[in-house]
């Protein structure tokens, strides 16, 4: 039986991060226990867990590619869920593609083997759509091949493929979710590891013209991350083992049109610079969410309304 989410002991790993700091917000809501968050702020940042510390939450700085350090947590901490958001964004995986891949597997075995040896019980897994690559078929459902471009996503994967061995031979408790691109309050906007949504409103704010890579043609599944971190609650009690499942709406925005509904979102009506097409960007991620659909009530806020909230978020936060 899986213990619910609430009343338990919760490990978040990469809470400090963007979907993971809302997941660790919803999981307090939901009543957990405890909540206890392991990050190496890389990229997390302790603003993103304001309330949440304040709340009770629980931050380790550390590293989950070192085993001793979730040692320690575990030994420390009755915890009965592991949630492993933690990851290095795609773009790093340009300067580092190494330590990229090192980071999504290294992490996840040293999860799943304290898993084994009984630590906690269920895992709930944070795969990418970037494991698809770009479509072989339209749209992607969980059965399209797995065809990486990035060593980032070669990474992701390996991981998923790990999980679902360990869940063959040791019978454990652990799936998927495989959420396609996120957006709203808290994505990193700052260098090269920003995200399209969040720099493009920064670049703005801070009067710096927007940019497009190569043609802006290149297609998203774009879902605000409030219905993420909704769908994986409700999904929680309902997967199967080893099982993986889509979190995307059914709907692609190409990049020129995002960042052209942000220009207009805050009345911008200058210069959009257009740059090289990066290489190893994948031209189209149109996602089934079929299986979700016919799973949960499932609830998708329109783009519109969500980028509506995160400009003013923006606007609000940015210092
Ligand atoms: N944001 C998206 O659009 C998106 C899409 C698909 C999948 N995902 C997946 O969702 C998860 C969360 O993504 P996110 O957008 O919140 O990313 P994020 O970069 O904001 O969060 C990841 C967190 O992991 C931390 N981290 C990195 N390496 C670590 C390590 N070795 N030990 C401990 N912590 C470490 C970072 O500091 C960061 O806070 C990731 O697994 C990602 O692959 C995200």
């Amino acid at each position: 039986m899986r213990a619910p989410i609430s009343g338990s002991g919760i490990l978040v790993t990469g809470g400090a991060g963007f979907i993971g700091s809302h997941l660790v917000d919803r999981l307090l809501a939901e009543g957990a226990r405890e909540v206890v968050v392991v990050d190496n702020m890389f990229l997390g940042r302790e603003e993103n867990l304001e309330e949440a510390l304040a709340k009770g939450a629980i931050l380790y700085k550390d590293d989950i590619e070192i085993s001793s350090s979730l040692d320690y947590i575990f030994e420390k901490h009755d915890i009965d869920i592991v949630f492993n958001c933690a990851t290095k964004a795609l773009n790093y995986s340009f300067v580092n593609p190494s330590n990229a891949f090192d980071t999504n597997v290294k992490g996840i075995l040293n999860i799943l083997e304290h898993q084994r040896r009984g630590s906690f019980g269920t895992l709930v897994h944070f795969s990418t759509s970037e494991v698809y690559g770009s479509a072989v078929y339209e749209p992607m459902d969980e059965q399209h091949p797995i065809n990486p471009t990035t060593t980032y996503a070669a990474g992701k994967a390996a991981a998923d493929l790990a999980l679902k061995s360990w869940v063959n031979m040791f019978d454990l408790d652990a799936f998927i979710v495989r959420p396609f691109n996120n957006y709203g309050p808290r994505q990193n906007y700052r260098g090269y590891l920003a995200g399209i949504i969040p720099i493009t409103i920064w670049r703005i704010l801070n009067g710096i013209p927007p940019e497009i890579h190569g043609t802006g043609l290149q297609s998203r599944d774009f879902i605000y991350v409030y219905d993420t971190v909704d769908a994986i609650i409700r999904l929680f009690p309902l997967m199967e083992k080893g099982d993986s499942v889509n979190i995307s709406t059914d709907s692609q925005l190409s990049m020129k049109e995002v960042v052209e509904r942000i220009a207009s979102e805050m009345n911008y009506r200058d210069e959009i610079v257009q740059k090289p097409a990066r290489k190893a960007d994948v031209e189209c991620h149109c996602a089934s969410n079929e299986k979700i659909k016919s799973m949960i009530d499932y609830r998708l806020t329109p783009f519109d309304k969500g980028l509506e909230e995160t400009v003013r978020w923006y606007k609000e936060n940015l210092r």
